[in-house]
């Protein structure tokens, strides 16, 4: 049975695109010699970011032993994909368009407004999918599972779309995802980046004069879950699940630790529960990372020694292919943002971070006035992600990246169009920063430039306004008497 989003499973999320005919399989692959990582690069270059199908491997060689998977890769890839999974009606949902999808989930989520927490629902371990398989202490192996080294630069396996899971006595709970390098049978790397609510967590802990945390990383959690432990959706202070929960309007079901109260998602692949020693940080990494490039490795990180593992049978393991392919859906987070910056922005109507573009931020405005464009840009020099911002008319599509490029090509004169921002913050991952965290940025007025900004007058129509100006109705006539052809 093939249908529409929100899902609560990932198998669930799995079935439907694989109905829906987007996903190859892949019987065995040799990742001793990556065959995988050069895989998803040929797919990528094929089909794009927004247009690759998923992959499932079921089987994969590492270090000379061929080890069970099924590997879950790309699964958020495809526009259409995101479409489903945030519930755009599947008659809605146009093959090869990836524009198009990605704006029918995103004016779902603008739809639905602001999303208001749902307290998440308990449910007994016997019922937990995720407490099919139960294993302790000296039982435990994680590299009997497949998770693979992805890059032959990374130091090592990987599990790196784990949503780790802490309690704060008084913030509360905390769901992020970070990548876990595997340091040993029973031991993973916790990785969240400084600044991040999940190391501000463990600090917190530790400054408290904690010694250990107890903590738990969930694998497999549906693509909403996934969304939300994965972006800033939920604001600081609330809690991922059950604002999750608001946009499916009804609880996520949750199933408590066997070694601890922490309270998890139940129906997810695998659950890895364990403590966190406050004050033994360690090195970790490197990883390729999402710029596409190798990152830095990190002098002291967290570590968990895992004390239980718990899985579904022939649990699913998620690989990303950083910097590769898309790694989660965005919409949630891009309607939260515009949502948020338009009370303080009246004239913001668009906000996008090209995800296949990292390093970009597009914003559309209605422009009223000279300058506007820029004054807007400045706004967003908090933001580490936007190195360079690029400002287009309302008339321009910014999920289009092409439109764009043409549009700055176009409508923007470099001077006095643009302004250079010496000194900000910066992304952590930036390959181009000398030192890490800051950064210079540039702000691209690309709207039509007003005579009082140096602009033409009266300044040119497009050749588009001209024919739809000369023939209204042409569009409406070409899809009904040619589209068949098109
Ligand atoms: C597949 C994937 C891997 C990620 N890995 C990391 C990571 O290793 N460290 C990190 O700080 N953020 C990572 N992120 C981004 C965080 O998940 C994201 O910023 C999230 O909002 C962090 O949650 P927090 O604000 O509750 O800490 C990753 C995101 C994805 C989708």
């Amino acid at each position: 049975m093939i249908g529409t989003g929100p899902y609560d499973s990932l198998r669930d999320y799995m079935e439907a695109i694989e109905t829906h005919g987007n996903v190859i399989r892949i019987e065995a692959i040799d990742q001793d010699a990556y065959e995988l990582t050069g895989f998803m690069y040929k797919l990528i270059d094929k089909h794009g970011w927004l247009g690759a199908p998923s992959v499932i491997v079921e089987s994969v060689k590492i270090s000379g032993e061929w080890i069970q998977g099924p590997i879950v890769i790309n699964q958020y890839g495809m526009a259409a994909h995101e479409a489903m999974a945030i519930g755009v009606p599947l008659d809605d949902i146009e093959a090869g368009q990836h524009v198009q999808n990605y704006k029918k989930a995103l004016k779902k989520m603008m739809d639905i407004g602001e999303l208001s927490p749902i307290e998440t629902k308990t449910i007994d371990q016997a019922a937990a999918p995720s407490k099919e398989v139960i294993l302790k202490e000296n039982e435990i192996n994680i590299l009997d599972f497949a998770f693979i080294q992805t890059n032959p630069g990374d130091n090592g396996r990987f599990i790196n779309t784990g949503n780790l899971v802490t309690i704060d006595p008084e913030a509360g709970r905390n769901v992020g995802t970070y990548r876990m390098q595997i340091k040993g049978p029973r031991k993973i790397g916790i990785s969240p980046e400084k600044g991040q609510d999940g190391w501000k967590f463990l600090m917190n802990m530790k400054e408290k004069g904690e010694d250990v945390a107890q903590a738990a990383v969930v694998l497999g959690t549906d693509p909403i879950v996934f969304a939300m432990s994965s972006s800033k959706t939920a604001r600081s202070g609330q809690d991922e699940l059950e604002i999750a929960g608001g946009f499916k309007g009804k609880p996520v079901e949750v199933v408590k630790c066997e070694n601890s109260d922490i309270l998890v998602p139940a129906n997810v692949e695998m659950i890895i529960e364990g403590e966190i020693p406050l004050n033994d940080l360690e090195k970790e990494g490197p990883f390729g990372e999402m710029y596409g490039y190798m990152g830095l490795p990190h002098e002291e990180q967290f570590y968990m020694n895992i004390k239980t593992i718990t899985h579904r049978v022939n649990p699913m393991i998620v690989n990303q292919f950083t910097g590769v392919t898309r790694g989660y859906i965005t919409t949630p987070g891009e309607a939260a943002s515009l949502r948020g910056f338009s009370k303080f922005m009246p004239e913001l109507r668009g906000f996008h971070i090209p995800i296949d573009h990292v390093g970009f931020l597009f914003l559309s405005i209605e422009k009223t006035k000279p300058h506007q464009a820029i004054e807007l840009a400045e706004k967003f020099n908090f933001l580490p992600l936007g190195k360079i911002v690029i400002v287009v008319d309302e008339d321009v599509d910014i999920h289009n990246t092409k439109e764009v490029f043409q549009t700055v090509g176009a409508r923007w004169q470099p001077y006095p169009g643009a302004k250079l921002i010496e000194d900000g913050p910066g992304f952590f991952l930036d390959p181009s920063a000398k030192t890490r965290g800051k950064s210079s940025r540039i702000l691209i007025d690309a709207t039509r430039q007003l005579p009082e900004e140096n602009g033409p007058s009266p300044y040119p129509k497009l050749n588009r306004e001209h024919l739809i100006e000369h023939a209204p109705e042409i569009f409406a006539l070409v899809e009904e008497k040619w589209g068949h052809l098109i």
